[in-house]
């Protein structure tokens, strides 16, 4: 039998990105994806992702805006029919280049901020980036586009909730999402400078609530926790290959983000189509359903509503990504996050951790 389609592609056009954020959930081998497809390939990759149902089409990196052929792709994608949002740094979108945009159909627009401020802000992009964010947030509201504002939230910006939702309110976001961050990539890497006190993260949840109340007619306010302070993990991806699909520079085809950790066979969309891989990759297939699940998830009765949690986090954690997610309190490695929450939480614990920035992939000897 045919499972469903995916609702989402997220097409990652490139790893090359100006910013170089700490948090970056990239992989650590940055070199595997120069080879990056081509405008045709592209061009086959979102017509066989429509035909397999998916309706949306994020453009995504590393920064997108670095392709010469974006403009191309989102024009690709509304003659298709596919809604098209650009997920940027704002570096790149000059007036004249988000015009070309407008025109070919980009829907919508994510722009990212990394605090309230310009020096911790261009200090955690690791690079001086926080007025052209806000030239080009400006420019998203002159042409009239939906536009939503990212937050990957950590120890080092959370204490400004505050003046970081202000300046998201001033910026004209429809939306914002504060996410915390995912322990992937460059964020795996820097997890102990990243990962935030109990302390720090009750005095944001209170700054949310309060910034919801002022705000409900104005902007909506999304707010993901940590989930190593959660008791059940996140349902991620929505499910392993359940209802989006991710595809790398390389043309690599990939269930979720982090995938290619996994010591699972590649699939790659320029030997295989997207209906094949979808269908019967063994990478897709590995993990979909409820039949690969070990106990406790096997005869929990919550197993279909979060799967299990993330198969790259159980992989990170425990080597094998197989097991139940260690972020669930029922798991039998649930001790390897209360660890690291405990040291996160430790009065004489390191307190000003140096952060490793994620290199520019040229700096990437192959
Ligand atoms: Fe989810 Fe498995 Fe934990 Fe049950 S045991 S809550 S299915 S992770
Ligand atoms: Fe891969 Fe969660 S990021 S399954």
């Amino acid at each position: 039998m045919r499972s469903d389609g995916p609702f989402a592609l997220l097409a990652e056009l490139t790893y090359d990105c100006p910013l170089h954020c700490a948090y970056c959930s990239n992989p650590l081998e940055l070199a595997h994806y120069r080879d990056e497809l081509t405008t045709a390939e592209w061009q086959r990759v979102l017509a066989e992702a429509r035909e397999l149902g998916a309706l949306q089409l994020h453009l995504s990196g590393g920064e997108p805006l670095r392709r010469r052929d974006v403009v191309e792709l989102v024009r690709t994608g509304r003659e298709l029919g596919m809604y098209s949002n650009l997920v940027t740094s704002g570096l790149g979108l000059s007036p004249a280049r988000a015009g070309q945009l407008r025109e070919a159909g980009l829907d919508h627009v994510q722009i990212s901020v990394q605090a309230d401020e310009p020096v911790l802000s261009d200090r955690l992009a690791g690079t001086p980036s926080y007025q052209r964010k806000l030239d080009a947030a400006r420019t998203v509201k002159e042409l009239g586009w939906p536009l939503t504002v990212n937050v990957v939230l950590h120890r080092q910006n959370l204490d400004r909730i505050d003046g970081i939702l202000e300046l998201v309110e001033a910026m004209g976001a429809d939306r914002v999402e504060l996410a915390n961050t995912q322990y992937y990539g460059w964020a795996w890497r820097n997890r102990g400078g990243l990962l935030p006190s109990r302390a720090q993260l009750e005095r944001a949840e209170t700054a949310v609530r309060a910034a919801r109340e002022r705000l409900r007619d104005r902007m909506q306010i999304l707010y993901i926790l940590p989930d190593y302070y959660e008791r059940y993990p996140k349902p991620c991806m929505g499910g392993w290959a359940s209802r989006q699909l991710v595809v790398a520079p390389n043309g690599d085809a990939l269930p979720c983000l982090a995938a290619h950790e996994l010591p699972l066979p590649r699939a790659n969309v320029r030997e295989r189509s997207l209906d094949w891989i979808w269908e019967e990759s063994p990478l897709f297939r590995r993990f979909r359903g409820t039949d690969w699940m070990p106990e406790p998830c096997r005869g929990c009765e919550r197993r279909e509503l979060d799967f299990g949690g993330c198969r790259c986090q159980a992989f990170q954690l425990t080597g094998d990504a197989a097991r139940t997610d260690p972020v669930c309190h029922l798991s039998p490695d649930h001790e390897l996050v209360t660890a690291a929450v405990r040291a996160a939480n430790d009065p004489a614990g390191p307190q000003e951790v140096v952060l490793t920035p994620r290199p520019h992939p040229r700096e990437v000897v192959p």
